[in-house]
């Protein structure tokens, strides 16, 4: 049983993976078995980890609040806190999921799986079970596998459990830790637009002016609502429109950085079901097929 297919999460309960998975309770035991995974370990970890988040988010919050919110005991929670930053030394033949020096578990930049690639960004940079705050929610294809958002938002919202993108103007600035969007790559006059099953399902610019203003007006919301080294993760691609390539990732990066983010991470998603047709005409460029996931970091400035 491979790693990718199952999509062991360690945060989560045995059940709780199978579920997600849609595999048996027993597979998932037999990946643990098969794999050496210290499962005692990693609860620890796991169990630390939403501890010390809680008091990070509410320094106030009283033992016992604490206790009924995580379903752990008062006393559980005091030894975590006064507990030093390493959990316990792994003892035994057995791995840690959280270790990711054991290369078995290493995150790597590439995948063809869009949910392993949003899960390693939760595990190795927002380490929250999810994110706070989606800004193009559509149909929450990215949640099939994942918690839903706190917060979802959509310019054409689906159903009444999205928000209007409007409203997004409303959150508090500086309050959320991170942001998702992921806005159309595709650009369409309105005749062609109404002959392509992608564009009309997610929407289109209707000039690459429209584009990049938008990508650029929505990084700039996601960097206000953010708090100070908050995260936003950003799908984007580069595509050829008439004859010319448009590098939007190129761009991306160039305009985050502007607006005051840096760079921590990207993740490159190998297109496995894109259907490879052409017209016989002569190639000019390399068909693309990938996507990315930049993982932003907000800084300290700002430009507007
Ligand atoms: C590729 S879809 C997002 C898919 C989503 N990540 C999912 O998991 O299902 C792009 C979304 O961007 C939204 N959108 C289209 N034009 C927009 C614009 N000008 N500004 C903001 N959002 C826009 C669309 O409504 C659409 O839901």
């Amino acid at each position: 049983m491979n790693k990718v297919k199952l999509k062991y999460d360690p945060n989560l309960s045995i059940r709780e993976n199978a579920i997600r998975c849609g595999v048996s309770e027993s597979a998932v035991r037999k990946y643990i078995r098969t794999n050496g995974i210290d499962r005692n370990y990693d609860n620890k970890v796991a169990k630390k980890r939403a501890i010390l988040a809680l008091r990070k988010e509410h320094p106030d919050m009283p033992l016992t609040e604490m206790s009924r919110r995580l379903g752990n005991a008062v006393n559980t929670i005091k030894k975590y806190l006064n507990s030093g930053e390493n959990t316990s030394d792994i003892d035994t033949q057995k791995v840690s999921t959280f270790d990711i020096s054991n290369h078995k578990f290493i995150i790597k930049s590439v995948s063809d799986n869009q949910t392993e690639i949003l899960l390693n960004i939760l595990r190795l940079h927002v380490r929250r079970e999810t994110f706070d705050c989606d800004l193009t929610y559509s149909k929450g294809i990215f949640y099939q596998h994942i918690s839903q958002p706190k917060l979802k938002f959509d310019k054409y919202p689906l159903d009444d459990s999205i928000m209007p993108l409007e409203k997004a103007m409303n959150i508090e600035d500086a309050s959320l830790h991170s942001i998702v969007i992921d806005l159309p790559f595709i650009v369409k006059d309105y005749n062609s637009a109404k002959t392509s099953m992608i564009a009309q399902r997610f929407n289109y610019f209707s000039s690459v002016e429209e584009l990049y203003e938008t990508n650029e007006a929505m990084m700039s919301l996601a960097f206000r609502k953010l708090h100070k080294n908050g995260f936003l993760v950003m799908k984007t691609m580069d595509f050829v429109y008439g004859i010319n390539q448009y590098w939007v990732s190129n761009f991306v990066q160039n305009k985050a950085k502007e607006i005051g983010f840096v760079l921590c991470d990207t993740f490159i998603l190998i297109s496995k079901t894109k259907i490879l047709t052409t017209k016989g005409e002569k190639q000019h460029f390399a068909r693309k097929f990938h996507s990315y996931f930049f993982v932003f970091r907000k800084g300290k400035k700002h430009i507007k």
